[in-house]
């Protein structure tokens, strides 16, 4: 297990980019892979999680081609796959076996899906209900609620399903079920989650249709291989956003990033935090809306956040938990116990460290209170196995007193292999 120790900066300067939107990544695979001819796949993030879901394809008989600079899906249409000779390893992705299992239940084959030590003790209930009411039939641990499953799929029927959680998870499996079903699926959730599969599922040529509060899928029609670029994701850039409002005399600019609304939370909590954060040359890149991201040092106050826009910003919360601890006043998160499930405990995860490093944080069911400080301290931390843990650390590092040791830090190549390198070229080390 690695382990690194991130020095305290005097200021971060320069103009980045960071790789691919992960979410949209793993979505131009699944879709390429099921539509007719050759998608071609610009600025795919080549993260451990997306390589989990490229190799299970692979597994079900998609060539995938890869320059370098462009993936090549050689599509082979709804009902192309093919049964896969073992088990499909989705390693730490919650993207990948949630949404791989709605497209598996639409197969006329056996399959089994499984991840690493995290992803087993995460829930998939809310995945197999669905689309067990749908037809599939899944086989999992402890009550079909925990991975590995065992699907064994085929033509479903229809639902109109209302999810008890805004999650694009749940929502995107179901339509990729909804793909296979016999009429029209539609999905709700309480308050919308990322749309990035409704907008590909729509560029792909699928029979869809939107409303307030969900989407309905039409089964039965076939897709259309597309060309896909992908932009830079909102959730790596976070981490330098809240890097340059927190470290004195910074500013940088992080290009070509992905500026969904239903991802944008994050900006919305930093600028009512009183970051000084402006979103320059606003234009769209394959239905997908891209802008350029300007961050200045700024001062912060402690704010409430809770309601519609916590899923709007659902990963970016270790970040903000960091601004949040170098903000004056209390900063108050609710209505975020989907933090529980992520890849660790968010919550607690985020609570303890930041304890360690003279915080005060208090935890309740579904968010927690962060008393900012005037400085943090160095010190001792763990990513406990999470990506987003361990780098939101890393910004902490930046404006802490002391050098601040991440222990267990591999965790980091599942979203975003450079960090560290791009954290050290604009902290100018
Ligand atoms: C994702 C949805 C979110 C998010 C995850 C990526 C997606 O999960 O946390 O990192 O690509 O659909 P939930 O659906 O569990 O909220």
């Amino acid at each position: 297990m690695k382990t690194i120790t991130v020095k305290p900066a005097t200021s971060l300067k320069g103009d980045l980019t960071v790789p691919g939107d992960k979410s949209i990544s793993h979505r131009s695979i699944m879709l390429g892979a099921i539509a007719n001819g050759i998608t071609t796949v610009r600025g795919f993030l080549r993260g451990e999680d997306n390589m989990s879901t490229m190799h299970a394809f692979r597994s079900m008989g998609v060539r995938i081609d890869d320059d370098g600079e462009t993936l090549s899906i050689h599509g082979l249409g709804l009902h192309g796959l093919q049964e896969p000779g073992d088990v499909l390893d989705c390693g730490n992705s919650g993207t990948t076996i949630r949404l791989i299992t709605g497209l598996l239940s639409g197969q006329s084959f056996f399959s089994v899906v499984t991840g690493d030590q995290y992803l087993r003790k995460r829930p998939m209930k809310r995945v197999v209900e669905p689309l067990t009411r749908m037809g599939a039939r899944i086989l999992g641990r402890n009550q079909g609620s925990l991975a590995p499953l065992a699907i064994s799929g085929g033509l479903l029927k229809a639902i109109d399903y209302q999810s008890p959680v805004s999650s694009a998870q749940i929502k995107s499996s179901i339509m990729l079920a909804g793909l296979y079903a016999d009429g029209e699926t539609t999905v709700r959730e309480p308050s919308l989650s990322r749309d990035h599969s409704e907008r590909m599922f729509r560029q792909f040529g699928a029979s869809l249709e939107r409303f307030e509060d969900g989407v309905t899928v039409r089964g039965g029609y076939e897709l259309t291989a597309q060309e896909v670029s992908v932009p830079g994701d909102i959730s790596s850039a976070a981490f330098f956003i809240v890097a340059a409002l927190v470290t004195p005399n910074s500013e940088i600019i992080i290009r070509n990033v992905g500026v969904n609304p239903t991802r944008t939370g994050v900006i919305d909590i930093l600028k009512a935090m009183g970051g000084d954060i402006e979103l320059l040359d606003q234009r769209e890149l394959s239905g997908e809306p891209v802008a350029d991201i300007q961050v200045r040092s700024s001062k912060l106050k402690g704010i409430s956040i809770s309601g519609s826009v916590v899923p709007r910003a659902i990963d970016e919360f270790p970040a903000v938990c960091v601004a949040a601890a170098c903000a004056e006043g209390v900063t108050s998160v609710r209505d975020a116990k989907e933090l529980r499930v992520k890849e660790t405990d968010r919550i607690t995860a985020m609570a303890k460290n930041l304890r360690t490093l003279g915080a005060v944080v208090s935890e309740t069911d579904d968010g927690m209170d962060i008393t900012g400080v005037e400085c943090l301290a160095g010190g001792e931390v763990e990513s406990f196995g999470d990506h987003r843990i361990a780098m939101s650390l890393s910004v902490a590092a930046l404006v802490a007193a002391d050098e601040i040791t991440i222990k267990d830090v591999d965790c980091v190549a599942t979203s975003f292999p450079t960090f560290f390198q791009i954290l050290e070229k604009v902290a100018g080390k």
